[in-house]
């Protein structure tokens, strides 16, 4: 029973308009409530009654308080829409294959069309100022050493300062331990060669990056898929099937990324896989591209921080993170140092020696964390936007995923609308969007969209979203048998 609002204690009353004004949406996930000084001024309560009501907010969870910054509204692990149940594996009539490449590749060069599959952040929640400063300092007072190639392995600074960032994340290693290399696609490139030959199979997580089956089907590999199970991370009890039954050379795995309708893989998961993985022999490949960009207030493990055997070669980057254009990323692991490093050679010899000096002086000024912040607090306020856009202009019944973590959500399309046939008329209109079943090679997944939220909602992503609602809208209209 509800007590009236004037046996309520301050701090209650005080607990009750924080709630009230998150409920009005006044106050939206990730965003800085007042702080106590500002609540004294506002509410006349003690600022210990004003503490007392945020740690009541904080142990129900609407809140959260994050270290020197004050605290912020929760952001939901599920969506206030209904959390979409697993539904069944919906197959797209048409192969993946042809879906995917080349409209991406025209996708990025045609300004014409209005991107709704890249997950890379926007300009401007790069630290680009930063950045520039940066640029110029080098290029006035750097010898010509700067036009110069960089050791293969990479700059020896930056690799010091990965190796510290990773040890306070829980993943200790050390300079040597690093390669430095040209985008998240290079490590995947370099790692999968030094692992496998072809012909050989490699397991999946599903849903994937679209990138891993263009590469495995390059390098001649077969992609021995991983599904998840409804509301686990992955089907483990598959997954021991699987390392029982086949040769499997190597996993490629993203712990740290978000799935329709499972959570992010939970610490005790991690551990469980990476000791599974060491039984049967088999190296993974941990693509942790977006494990800096966790909405709750701890960054979630890498799966290298559980690797005893050396066999977790962790893949990270800043290219979803401080600028996709750098392309900076990075491997970490000892036991393959030697054939990742002759990898890294015949591949690009090095990773561009300007950016790799300015990344190092970036992290040795000490601002990322900050600049980390800042992009979380960014990605956060998008997806509200974004949420907001898709519950206007999308047909009842669609149903969004919300993420913990990274820049893209999952989108359910209401009644039997084919996101293969979303996806082929949103071309027509010069709009790319990402359809299920380009995620997972089997063809399933054609009730789902995966939306990035990475770039600000400009009027002109709106208007595409607006379009992508109307035809989802005659898609199904048309499968119910309704004449427009
Ligand atoms: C999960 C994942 N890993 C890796 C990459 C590749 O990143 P990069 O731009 O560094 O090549 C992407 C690109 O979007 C991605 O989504």
């Amino acid at each position: 029973m509800k007590r009236s609002p004037h046996l309520l204690s301050v701090s209650e009353k005080v607990a009750g308009t924080v709630e009230d004004l998150i409920r009005r949406k006044l106050l939206k996930p990730g965003e800085k409530i007042p702080s106590l000084r500002e609540m004294r001024i506002k509410s006349g309560a003690s600022v210990t009654s004003i503490l007392k009501a945020y740690t009541l907010l904080e142990c129900r969870g609407i809140i959260e308080a994050k270290p020197k910054s004050g605290f912020f509204v929760s952001v939901p692990q599920c969506d206030p829409l209904p959390l979409p149940m697993v539904p069944a594996q919906k197959s797209a009539k048409e192969p993946y294959d042809e879906l995917v490449l080349d409209s991406f590749i025209q996708a990025t060069s045609n300004p014409q069309v209005v991107q709704l599959a890249e997950s890379a952040p926007g300009a401007e929640l790069l630290p680009t100022k930063h950045l520039f400063r940066l640029l110029r300092k080098t290029l006035s007072a750097t010898t010509d050493k700067i036009f110069l190639f960089e050791r293969p392995e990479g700059n020896l600074e930056l690799r010091k300062q990965i190796a510290k960032r990773a040890t306070l994340h829980g993943t200790s290693c050390s300079a040597d331990e690093i390669i430095i290399t040209s985008g998240g696609f290079e490590s995947w490139n370099l790692c999968l060669r030094a692992l496998t030959k072809p012909g050989d199979s490699v397991l999946v997580d599903v849903p994937t990056y679209f990138g891993v089956y263009e590469i495995l089907k390059n390098l001649g590999l077969k992609a021995v898929e991983v599904p998840q199970s409804a509301r686990q991370e992955i089907d483990f009890l598959k997954l021991k099937a699987l390392l029982g039954q086949k040769k499997i050379a190597a996993g490629i795995f993203m712990p740290n990324f978000t799935k329709p309708y499972a959570p992010v893989m939970s610490d005790q998961f991690k551990a469980d896989l990476v000791m599974l993985m060491a039984e049967h022999s088999v190296p993974i490949i941990e693509d942790d591209i977006y494990g800096d960009l966790h909405f709750n207030s701890l960054r979630s493990k890498a799966l290298k921080s559980f690797d005893r055997t050396g066999l977790v070669l962790h893949c990270g980057s800043f290219s979803k993170t401080v600028s996709p254009g750098f392309r900076l990323s990075w491997v970490v692991n000892s036991k393959y140092q030697p054939e990742l490093l002759r990898q890294k050679f015949l591949t690009s010899i090095s990773a561009p020696t300007l950016q790799q000096h300015v990344m190092a002086e970036f992290l040795a000024q000490g601002g990322f964390d900050r600049h980390l912040r800042l992009v979380r607090a960014g990605l956060v306020m998008n997806m509200q936007r974004y949420v907001d856009c898709i519950e206007k202009y999308f047909p009842e019944g669609t149903r969004v995923y919300r993420p913990p973590v990274g820049p893209i959500m999952w989108v359910e399309l209401p009644g039997g609308v084919s996101a293969v046939q979303v996806y082929r008329r949103a071309l027509q209109k010069n709009i790319v969007v990402g359809a299920g079943p380009i995620f997972i090679s089997n063809g399933s997944m054609d009730h789902l969209l995966r939306i990035p939220f990475s770039a600000a909602l400009t009027k002109r992503i709106e208007l595409a979203l607006k379009s992508l609602g109307a035809l989802i809208l005659e898609e199904l209209d048309a499968s119910r048998g309704v004449s427009t």
